[in-house]
């Protein structure tokens, strides 16, 4: 299993935007999804500000990115060892993972369970349940329902801790809505569900975002690493902060002075802070979504938004008459049919080659798109991603000018990032036209941050607990 991995790609012949739009009038319908450098700027100065305020502890109620301190204060140092169960749960699927760290040395053993819409917004009660049922499934199969392994819960949703094993849930992001979960610790729900069974037996050594994860599994190996990042179904960044800046700070004071900070800046922009970006197309992703008005960053960059964001452009275009003889397709119109997995596809066929837009338009029930239309709906992906990826790398400049390291590698994990054929180089080179001089960086692909990393914050709390 390769561990922390620079993305592969013929990167510079692939380019930044390779399409020119067939005509000034496309040109001019996508431009306000090209961010200008002053709007770049504007966008740097308010997240500071937001993570700032976020820091503060006079602030932070009124801050936007909240900035959760996780006490996860120890970064691991490769000698790691032990057996270990991970949970991971934030997207589509969720994880069992049995994992064995032996001394720089990893196993892992691992099964998939799909997490029903059903469940996603239901009770939490059916939601805890369901994932104690699919524990004891794994345990089972793996023959290990008689121990008590150590096991580390990897929570992907924004939440606020009092140490390392309690974990308050803010607020749903991504889609989920359980009831009864918001204000509750995660990890008491997930043991009172696991005791409703009584068929294994756990010890919860971590709570963990994926964000953290990240870092963790990329630190393992880089010990340089100090930001962590996600860019799959919902976009955060968690760092490493001395705690004299983290106000709310309540844990321990002993060496090392320092914590990694979950920004959650996914909700950047919820109190309007990015209205001056705002397209026609994200105010109505906003209004048809399931948290209105929350969580805009992350509508504008991730995966879970990032095809409809195509597919409310492709469809603005197309009644313009830009687009497919101005006749679009049933499919087209519908909600949702233009997976973000498409974009990743149409901008991965070689320049003036169509072959995966034609297949993509073809599922879209547009079989009769000519050479121009392809172009440009290749043109409308490219902006679409190419904000995501300058926005993204904005945050990671914020970030790595507020830590001042000389030399940091920020672990990247989620779909978006690792499928993606341009986003990597994209946010490189928006890193590079904001970082301070002197100010080395690297973006390295962290493989499963949330199984390993979860190991990790578990392995690391129990060496420092002993
Ligand atoms: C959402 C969650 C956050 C998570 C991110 C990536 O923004 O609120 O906790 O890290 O998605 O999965």
């Amino acid at each position: 299993m390769p561990e922390c991995l620079r993305l592969p790609g013929a990167e510079a012949e692939r380019g930044t935007i390779v399409t020119t739009p067939t005509s000034a009038r496309m040109e001019e319908a996508c431009q306000d999804l090209v961010l200008s450098q002053a709007q770049i700027q504007e966008v740097y100065s308010s997240l500071l500000a937001q993570i700032n305020l976020g820091l503060g502890r006079v602030t932070n109620q009124r801050a936007t990115v909240k900035c959760f301190p996780t006490y996860v204060k120890e970064l691991p140092n490769g000698h790691e060892r032990g057996r270990f169960l991970a949970l991971d749960l934030g997207g589509t699927n969720f994880r069992v993972l049995l994992i064995e760290l032996d001394d720089g040395d990893f196993k892992m053993e691992s099964r998939i369970f799909a997490v029903p819409h059903h469940i996603m917004t239901g009770s939490g009660k059916d939601l805890f349940d369901h994932i104690a049922e699919c524990l004891s499934t794994f345990a089972h199969a793996q023959h290990i329902e008689h121990e008590v392994l150590p096991l580390g819960f990897t929570f992907s949703f924004p939440c606020s801790q009092h140490g390392l094993t309690e974990a308050r849930l803010a607020q749903w992001t991504k889609g989920f809505s359980c009831s009864g979960v918001e204000g509750e610790d995660v990890v008491r729900l997930l043991e009172e569900a696991i005791q409703r069974r009584n068929d294994v037996q756990i010890k919860v050594c971590a709570v963990l975002n994926d964000t953290t994860g990240t870092l963790m599994s990329c630190a393992w190996k880089k010990h340089d690493t100090y930001v962590g990042l996600i860019i799959g179904t919902g976009t955060n960044a968690c760092y490493v902060e001395r705690l004299e800046n983290v106000e709310l700070w309540d844990g321990s004071w002993e060496e090392p002075k320092q914590v990694i900070v979950n920004t959650e800046w996914g909700a950047f922009g919820s109190k309007g802070e990015l209205d001056h970006v705002l397209t026609e197309y994200d105010r109505e992703i906003d209004q048809h979504s399931i948290n209105p008005g929350r969580q805009v960053f992350e509508k504008m960059i991730s995966g879970m938004y990032m095809g409809e964001l195509v597919r409310l452009v492709l469809q603005r275009l197309t009644k313009k008459g830009l687009l497919f003889g101005g006749l679009g397709s049933e499919e087209l119109a519908e909600k949702g049919s233009f997976y973000t997995k498409y974009v990743t596809e149409v901008e991965s066929d070689a320049p003036g080659d169509y072959t995966n837009c034609r297949m993509v338009l073809e599922e879209l029930g547009l079989d009769n798109a000519t050479d121009e239309d392809c172009e440009n709906v290749r043109y409308v992906c490219e902006v679409v991603s190419r904000r995501a990826a300058f926005l993204v790398g904005t945050g990671l400049a914020v970030l790595l000018n507020k830590m001042n390291r000389p030399s940091v590698t920020v672990g990247v994990d989620g779909s978006v990032y690792r499928y993606h054929p341009h986003v990597h180089r994209l946010m490189c080179e928006q890193i590079n036209q904001l970082i301070n001089p002197g100010i080395q960086f690297e973006l390295m692909l962290s493989e499963d941050g949330s199984g390993r990393g979860a190991a990790l914050v578990a392995a690391v709390a129990s060496r420092t607990n002993s």
